[in-house]
């Protein structure tokens, strides 16, 4: 739901509204409250979209029938220079194109970190996770060092958007405010809050207290990021400033370039890209059949991405005259999108980005007798958007192919696969094919990262002289 709080500021403002569609019992423990506790559970009512609310219940209370897709192909997959089969792209143009639309200011970037982290465990955001291997720079420091470093070179501040959750709002901003906004201009970071949509009780069609004066709710997903800047005024202030393109990526991910010229020209047309430069993707082939990445696929005529859990496994598994997986194309969650494509999103509502149905235990308090219930089977229905839902509403949307240990380090767990381990060790060896690619030697036992001048120079295509040569078994910033 969104966060339109303007006109509401009392628990007795709410109320109409809130028993007018039917969920009066959330009510149950008003007049038990004080005065702040009143004021705080306005708050969250006041976020809730009353109106469509009934409706929205009525679609999700039942698990829907699986999503019937046409026939799965192969999507048309881009690579730079065209090799493996893919659709060439002429990377020196697009490269060009995507300079000069950042030196106009037609680019921001756009990091999504309104997530709960819950795999990772650790206390606090996820962009606050030290995870440089030789600084110990946060996942926020790795991009901010590379945005600053963009901006140096374009000779403007670049706006940084960063969409948060109400559970870790203050906290991230209490950080960068703490650390000087890591070296950037306050007025180029833009932080503004995702909305949350309140879990109920399939059976009875009910929202749920989470506490006498407190709603059971969820953040809204990756793909609430449209409705949350649209509320926030963000998409107003990117037109108004006369920005066309957001550069969009996980908080989680600390190899993924922040702003990335070739990407960005590819994304809006050049070098011979086929899009439309509404809203495209970067790829990766899947390291196996089983790895659980949602696949870009072509179906009834448009590219999208198909969940790990709806793909037949069939298809998972099949593979071409090579032996290469037929759908290898994994989706890295980096995009890039049109400032007016995301307002035309944001117009079309749920016809363009539906909600998506989780059924999980969610404790809950017991109307009746005042006590919380710990559920030990799923209890509740939670609705989320999934922000890669817009690539089929794009007239042509582009796939280009990366290499995964160039871009892409997911940090979910705190150790093993996709882990704060991996994503260190993934950026000391970027670093030192990097060094290696430079003509220098590595000596070994070295731990290397680039630092944001160095990741920059290199998205860019720019000459750098890194600033330290490593020796024997140190730790590096190059
Ligand atoms: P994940 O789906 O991996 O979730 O988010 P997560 O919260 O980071 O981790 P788990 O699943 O609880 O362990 C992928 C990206 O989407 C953002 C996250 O912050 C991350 O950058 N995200 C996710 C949001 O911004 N909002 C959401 O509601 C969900």
């Amino acid at each position: 739901m969104t966060t339109s709080q303007a006109a509401v500021s009392t628990l007795e403002d709410i109320a109409p509204a809130v028993k007018g569609s039917g969920h009066g019992h959330l009510l149950a423990f008003a007049d038990t409250l004080t005065t702040a506790e009143k004021a705080a559970f306005a708050r969250e009512l006041a976020a809730i979209d009353w109106q469509t609310i009934p409706s929205v219940i009525k679609r999700y209370r039942k698990a829907g029938a699986a999503e019937a897709f046409g026939e799965f192909e192969p999507p048309v997959v881009c690579c730079v220079n065209g090799t493996k089969g893919d659709h060439g792209i002429d990377g020196k143009e697009a490269r060009a194109a995507g300079l000069e639309m950042i030196r106009a200011g037609k680019v921001a970037a756009l990091t999504v970190a309104g997530g709960q982290g819950t795999r990772l465990g650790f206390d606090g955001p996820k962009g606050t996770l030290p995870i440089g291997p030789a600084s110990g720079r946060t996942l926020f420091e790795v991009f901010a060092d590379q945005i600053k470093a963009a901006g140096d070179w374009a000779g403007r501040q670049i706006p940084w958007l960063i969409m948060t959750s109400p559970q870790n709002h203050g906290q991230t901003l209490a950080f960068f405010e703490e650390r000087d906004w890591l070296g950037l201009d306050r007025e180029q970071l833009r932080f503004f809050q995702q909305g949350v949509m309140p879990s109920f009780c399939p059976e009875t069609g009910r929202l749920l207290l989470a506490g006498k004066g407190h709603l059971a709710t969820n953040p809204d997903g990756h793909g609430g990021v449209v409705r949350a800047m649209s509320m926030s005024g963000e998409l107003d202030r990117l037109e108004r400033e006369g920005v066309e393109h957001l550069s969009y990526f996980q908080v989680d991910n600390p190899l993924v370039p922040p702003l990335d010229p070739v990407f960005l020209g590819s994304h809006a047309g050049a070098g011979g890209a086929p899009s439309s430069g509404q809203f495209s993707s970067k790829m990766v082939a899947k390291a196996a059949a089983s790895e659980k990445v949602g696949v870009f696929a072509r179906c009834d005529g448009k590219t999208r991405v198909v969940e790990y859990s709806d793909m037949p496994e069939a298809l998972s598994n099949a593979t071409d005259e090579n032996g290469k997986l037929r759908f290898e194309a994994g989706s890295v969650a980096i995009h890039a999108a049109s400032v007016a494509f995301l307002r035309s999103i944001e117009e079309a509502g749920e016809a363009a980005l539906p909600f998506h149905r989780a059924f999980k235990k969610v404790p809950y308090m017991d109307v009746m007798k005042g006590t919380l219930i710990e559920p030990s089977e799923p209890n509740a229905v939670k609705l989320e958007r999934f922000v890669f839902d817009a690539i089929p509403v794009a007239e042509q949307s582009l796939v280009l192919r990366v290499a995964r240990e160039r871009e892409f380090a997911p940090t979910k767990n705190p150790t093993g696969v996709d882990s704060v381990e991996s994503a260190r060790l993934m950026q000391s060896q970027r670093a030192e094919s990097w060094l290696r690619e430079r003509g220098h030697g590595v000596p070994g036992g070295c731990t290397l990262e680039l630092s944001g001048e160095a990741a920059w120079a290199d998205a860019a295509g720019l000459d750098y002289t890194p600033t330290a040569s490593p020796k024997p078994g140190q730790a590096v910033v190059l």
